[in-house]
């Protein structure tokens, strides 16, 4: 039975560490600001509130989509500088200070980013419920230092599911991108 577990390169942010937390707004809420997608948020919230509610239920971006809402699937991805977290994960009020990235930051539809571009080509989606977060770790992943097989994508990519099995064309299109990458060297 294969393994299920949330690739290194993803971290939570609720225990941070060197977070200014700024003083609270009242009893229950904390004010803090993040930048989204290259915007500045300041956002006053219940300290619980997680950074993928913030975005969606606060900030009104709904291309993060909540699937377990308990770091098991994937489909909340989005990037904190420049790092893959599951946004459920997170407390939106420990990402003080830090830069957003979520699918809506990453293309348009005139101009779609390269990975988007190549999920349209392969056939990379069915339903589409999965594939923000699939797009979101992509990303990242063409710029972590991953071995260069199939296999070595689909662990890489293990923490983002897909409940209508598109797996082989997600990693098509990853590989199609991965193989016009412009060597770094
Ligand atoms: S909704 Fe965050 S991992 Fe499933
Ligand atoms: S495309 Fe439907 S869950 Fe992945």
């Amino acid at each position: 039975m294969p393994q299920r577990h949330t690739p290194q390169s993803k971290t939570t942010h609720a225990d941070t560490p060197n977070k200014t937390r700024r003083a609270k707004a009242d009893d229950s809420t904390v004010t803090f600001t993040i930048t989204v997608n290259g915007r500045a948020q300041t956002l006053s919230l219940d300290p619980r509130t997680t950074l993928l509610d913030a975005l969606r239920e606060h900030l009104h971006l709904t291309g993060t989509k909540k699937g377990c809402d308990h770091g098991q699937c994937g489909a909340c991805t989005v990037h904190v500088n420049g790092r893959r977290v599951n946004s459920c994960l997170c407390f939106a009020a420990a990402c003080d200070g830090d830069t957003v990235t979520t699918i809506e930051g990453i293309g348009e539809v005139e101009a779609l980013h390269p990975l988007q571009a190549a999920f349209v080509e392969c056939d990379g989606y069915q339903c589409g419920y999965c594939t923000a977060g699939q797009l979101m770790s992509a990303v990242a992943l063409v710029d972590e230092p991953i071995g260069p097989s199939d296999d070595d994508v689909r662990e890489a990519m293990s923490g983002n599911l897909c409940r209508c099995g598109a797996y082989q064309n997600i990693v098509g299109a990853i590989q199609a991108v991965r193989a016009n990458k412009p060597s770094s060297k």
